[in-house]
């Protein structure tokens, strides 16, 4: 975990309260913490720092009702073919993350990717901003995100048909930034970082993926930087019980304080009429994006990802 994140970080355990984290025994290589650990006098909790990757998790914050999908290898070879397919020039490739990357405009300070998966848009982001977290709850993703910022490149298995793979190289643009880009294990519902840091923050088809995805915009909101920010979020609302509570879903009901369509839903808790979302953000545009994820040479599943892009100034 690269040294400039300390500053920002506070124990995810004790929140609302934010509690500052202390560093010990840190093994620090060329400004990357490489092991260690950090610790929360207040709550004693301890969070370990591995192989440079850092675990900012607090465990009782998780609340999942399956187990994550997202630490499967076919997933992984999944994921990485829809974030860097067009690096591999596979006329199969979509362009989704350039299409979200065009909605954002260079802001300089922080930026966050949450739910970053194995890293596309994080990269995209490090070109718009000073600094780029990405975080995400699945350490294989984290880890091939982390290997690819190191390497500039990652082997990956693609599926064929049946058992049979294929063996490619996704080689990163020696063009893109790499040293302001740091990933962490990290939850969306509970986020390691202090209020009002982030100028650029980014949810990208995650809310109808977290248990509690009304927490997860109180998180996205409280760490926004208050006076100016800007937020891009896409989704396909594909609701469902196996990831969160029907009552919980924020659209996709007919009934309860969220029925109706997610996307009119969102737009409204974003403008602070359910008095959630303090200070309001101003809805900038609004569209689709369509996405793309490969399970073999002939399965893709197509997804359409409706998205806004908000702003706050004050
Ligand atoms: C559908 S994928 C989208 C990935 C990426 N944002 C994109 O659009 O390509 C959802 C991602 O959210 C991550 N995720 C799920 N629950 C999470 C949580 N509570 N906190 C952080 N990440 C989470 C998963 O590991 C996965 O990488």
């Amino acid at each position: 975990m690269k040294t400039f994140l300390l500053e920002f970080l506070i124990c995810p355990a004790c929140l609302p309260e934010e509690r500052p984290l202390q560093s010990f025994k840190l093994e620090v290589q060329k400004q990357d913490i490489i092991s260690g650990q950090l610790t929360c006098k207040a709550c004693s909790r301890a969070y370990p720092i591995r192989e440079g990757i850092a675990f900012l998790t607090a465990a009782k914050q998780f609340h999942h009702v399956a187990p994550s999908k997202y630490e499967t290898a076919s997933v992984l070879s999944s994921y990485l073919w829809s974030h860097y397919g067009d690096l591999l020039k596979d006329p199969d490739a979509s362009d989704a993350y350039h299409q979200w990357a065009a909605l954002l405009k260079p802001e300089g300070g922080l930026a966050i990717d949450i739910g970053a998966a194995v890293g596309r848009f994080s990269f995209e982001l490090a070109r718009k901003s000073d600094r780029v977290i990405g975080v995400d709850s699945s350490y294989a993703f984290v880890k091939a995100a982390r290997d690819l910022l190191l390497t500039g490149k990652a082997e990956i298995d693609l599926a064929v048909e049946g058992i049979l793979t294929r063996k490619e190289t996704i080689i990163l643009p020696k063009e893109w930034p790499r040293n302001n880009v740091e990933f962490i294990v990290g939850d969306a519902l509970a986020l390691p970082f202090r209020q009002s840091s982030f100028t650029t923050l980014t949810s990208l088809n995650l809310i109808d993926k977290v248990p509690k995805p009304l927490q997860h915009l109180a998180e996205l909101n409280r760490i926004a930087k208050y006076d100016r920010a800007q937020l891009l979020f896409s989704d396909p609302f594909s609701w469902s019980t196996e990831v969160a509570e029907e009552q919980d879903w924020l659209g996709g009901t007919h009934e309860g304080s969220h029925a109706g369509r997610g996307m009119d839903n969102l737009k409204t808790l974003l403008q602070d009429h359910g008095n959630h979302l303090k200070p309001a953000w101003q809805i900038d545009q609004q569209g689709q994006v369509w996405w793309k994820i490969r399970t073999h040479c002939n399965h893709f599943e197509l997804i359409r990802s409706c998205y806004i892009k908000a702003d706050r100034n004050s």
